[in-house]
């Protein structure tokens, strides 16, 4: 992504060769800035106070976080303390787990002189094979845009609608849900994505919504509760999502709120598609809605709200009546009976377990 003339991957090796930088996300969509990590705990603490998030980009942060970690003690012991303190950041995102099992099955082969470079070299295969996953996820989606397109006046937008944020900066580039969105935009056709702002932390309105609007994508933010209107009144296309872990039967979990858009979607006949590298299916699972973890973050989140003044100055207000409870859960899960497809690497993949087995028969011979 150009960013003021530079372009950026959401982390890369610093000049030292030795620190990773980082975007740091909290800053948006207020401020661009990059962090240093130099340590384990940096890398730890990135991912958990969300400096860094998105299933993608927080297994690619957590890899390098490995080998920050190995720059400092090689040992055995230092790998696995790494990985188990790393795991423990966030539950939901799958791509941690599967970064973190690749890391440990690689290097505990590696002998520990020769482990600090392995897991730098690692990491960095990692960061690679995500953008070359999100091209082809790009690709293949790209074809369901078009054939849309090709059902519209000429002129007239394909309207797209997403959730939270699964863009290039949930990623090292490119992104899951708007790989698609950016070729179309790059070959010249005309799109529009409704973007939910994504309450609380509002991925939608600060970062989804940064991002299209940088890379010159028409987009238009709404309420979390203005998409299932938008559909009802044919102004939506299609809805296309990211995916924070998908079972091997095709249940997806996303961010909170998602699930509404596909029970919607469903009663509008509106394609529901989930954009998703193949790290971010958990083979092990086939029950989303009874196996897989939903984090529970600080209820602050909710009863609190993070803004620019007219003044200019950022300030948090309290916007819930004193005294009232309240609850923050992540993440929802969507039954694979609600998605049309999944874009994945291999191509569109139909949400059920054959086709996913089909797609991806070495991970599950892995999993
Ligand atoms: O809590 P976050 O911001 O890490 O949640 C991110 C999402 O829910 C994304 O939609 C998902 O990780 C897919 S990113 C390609």
């Amino acid at each position: 992504m150009n960013v003021n003339g530079t372009r950026y991957r959401t982390i890369w090796l610093a000049e030292d060769g030795r620190s990773v930088d980082i975007i740091d996300q909290t800053r948006f969509p207020h401020a661009f800035e990059t962090v240093r990590m130099r340590s384990l705990e940096d890398a730890a603490h990135a991912i958990r106070v969300m400096q860094v998030r998105g299933a993608p980009l927080i297994g690619a942060t957590a890899a390098y976080g490995v080998a920050l970690a190995m720059a400092k003690d090689s040992s055995d012991n230092a790998l696995h303390t790494a990985c188990s303190s790393l795991l423990e950041t966030r539950p939901t995102a799958v791509n941690l787990q599967w970064a973190l099992d690749l890391a440990r099955r690689a290097l505990v082969q590696v002998h520990p002189d020769s482990r600090e470079q392995a897991a730098y070299d690692l990491a960095a295969r990692i960061c690679d094979e995500d953008v070359a996953m999100n091209m082809a996820i790009g690709t293949h989606g790209l074809e369901i845009i078009a054939q849309i397109a090709k059902t519209k006046a000429p002129g007239e937008p394909v309207n797209i609608l997403t959730h939270c944020n699964a863009g290039w900066l949930a990623t090292v580039d490119w992104g899951t849900a708007t790989a698609p969105i950016y070729m179309a935009h790059n070959g010249g056709i005309p799109v529009h994505v409704w973007v939910d702002e994504t309450r609380p932390r509002n991925q939608g309105a600060f970062l989804t919504a940064w991002e299209l609007g940088h890379h010159g994508v028409p987009h238009t933010v709404i309420a979390d509760n203005a998409g299932g209107h938008l559909m009802q009144h044919g102004e939506v296309d299609l809805v296309l999502v990211g995916t924070d872990r998908t079972t091997a039967t095709g249940d997806v979990c996303n961010k909170i709120g998602t699930y509404l858009k596909a029970l919607a979607a469903k009663d509008c006949g509106v394609p529901f598609y989930v954009a998703l590298p193949s790290p971010t299916i958990d083979f092990s699972l086939s029950d989303g809605l009874r196996q897989i973890p939903i984090e529970e973050r600080s209820g602050t989140e909710v009863s609190h709200i993070t803004g620019r003044t007219r003044a200019g100055t950022i300030e948090t207000v309290e916007i819930v009546a004193d005294g009232s409870d309240v609850a923050n859960p992540a993440f929802d899960v969507t039954p694979a009976r609600l998605v049309t497809g999944l874009i994945t690497e291999k191509g569109l993949v139909a949400a059920n377990r054959q086709a996913i087995a089909a797609a991806f028969p070495d991970r599950v011979r892995g999993a």
